[in-house]
């Protein structure tokens, strides 16, 4: 069964083609209206959504699946306290694709050990949000005609950013990316990302200012201080509004750069940006919504298959408290390796 967990699922060959179909879609609507006709989507929302929620169910309905789901935990028998495994167990028995979002880290890699049907990581808490990244390269792609050779700057917060770590995955594909890492010390991307970008030889650099590295950038994508992922109250008080984009500030940036963001913004971006030619977010969102028409068509249509038995864990092997071990006990004690360090399988921390 073919998943989507994490950008790093696809090879560089079933992007491309993905795209190609996203294109496609694109271009001819009306040829993909049937392409998931009597398929039904999954849609299970534990952590507030707008975009990724909305563009996914109409992405459904336009290649003529159907979708059902909650938006709200709290309605659901999760509040009685059933676990992952048993809600994804029986949804799968209903749908033929799942996609969920969910605030622990590595819960669409637990969800995807028992699922008959592929499961689609719609944001699992900090960590990764592979369909943002189809819609992120499917915006440069469009509107830059390639994605290699890009300086990348990557601003806000990176270490709670799940849209930044799934995008870098996603670029370590392509060639001669530059990255600027643009954040406070405190919210500096995770060392397992770090650990990534120099398995892959990728270049970057990580600075503090903004407007410095303006003028080398032909992306520039802004984030979100990520409130609700702070531990520590007084720390996102004292990182929030460090970055505003303006108008001003785009005075010395190239003419065609790309103003990129996955939005919700909060006021990282002023509104007087909105009609600078070179932002381009809206646009973002709504290649989003093709981007996923592609991705259902592919995995949608997948045949139903029960997965392997796993074996029953008894405790936690990782110590991030973010990460579902932590809360679903049962999980299989999985480890990987990252750049030939022994980390979680579902959250990508290292083990200590
Ligand atoms: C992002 C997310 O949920 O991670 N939004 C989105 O899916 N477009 C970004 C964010 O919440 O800041």
């Amino acid at each position: 069964m073919r998943h989507l967990i994490d950008f790093g699922d696809l090879t560089r060959a079933e992007w491309d083609s993905l795209y190609q179909r996203c294109s496609d879609i694109m271009d001819h609507p009306a040829d993909f209206m049937d392409a998931c006709r009597g398929r039904v989507m999954a849609s299970l929302f534990y952590e507030p959504s707008t975009r990724t929620n909305f563009s996914f169910q109409t992405a459904m309905l336009r290649v003529g699946g159907t979708v059902f789901g909650f938006a709200d935990p709290k309605s659901t028998s999760t509040a009685k306290g059933e676990t992952l495994k048993d809600t994804i167990k029986m949804v799968s028995g209903y749908a033929d694709v799942v996609v969920m979002r969910n605030p622990k880290e590595g819960a669409a890699k637990a969800a995807s050990l028992y699922s008959d049907v592929p499961v689609i990581n719609a944001g699992d808490g900090g960590h990764m949000h592979p369909t943002q990244t189809t819609a992120d390269l499917t915006t440069i792609t469009r509107l830059r005609g390639g994605v290699d050779g890009l300086s990348v700057g990557l601003c806000g917060d990176l270490k709670n950013g799940r849209t930044v770590h799934s995008l870098i995955k996603a670029l370590a594909k392509f060639k001669g990316i530059k990255f600027f890492l643009i954040a406070p010390r405190e919210l500096a991307v995770p060392e397992y990302m770090r650990a990534f970008m120099r398995e892959n030889d990728m270049w970057f650099t990580e600075v503090t200012g903004l407007e410095a590295v303006i003028p080398q950038l032909d992306v520039l994508y802004m984030t979100r201080i990520q409130r609700e992922r702070f531990v520590d109250p007084l720390e996102y008080e004292r990182c929030k509004g460090i970055y505003v984009l303006t108008r001003r500030k785009l005075d010395r940036a190239r003419k065609d750069l790309l103003v990129m963001h996955p939005l919700p913004r909060v006021d990282e971006i002023s509104i007087d940006v909105d009609d600078d030619p070179r932002a381009v977010y809206f646009d973002q969102a709504r290649y989003g919504m093709y981007a996923r028409m592609a991705l259902l068509t592919d995995l949608a249509n997948q045949e139903r298959k029960k997965p392997d038995p796993v074996e029953i864990g008894t405790k936690p092997v990782c110590s991030n408290p973010n990460c579902i071990t932590q809360t679903e006990l049962y999980l299989p004690p999985l480890v990987k390796q990252n750049g030939g360090v022994d980390c979680c399988a579902y959250c990508d921390k290292e083990l200590r």
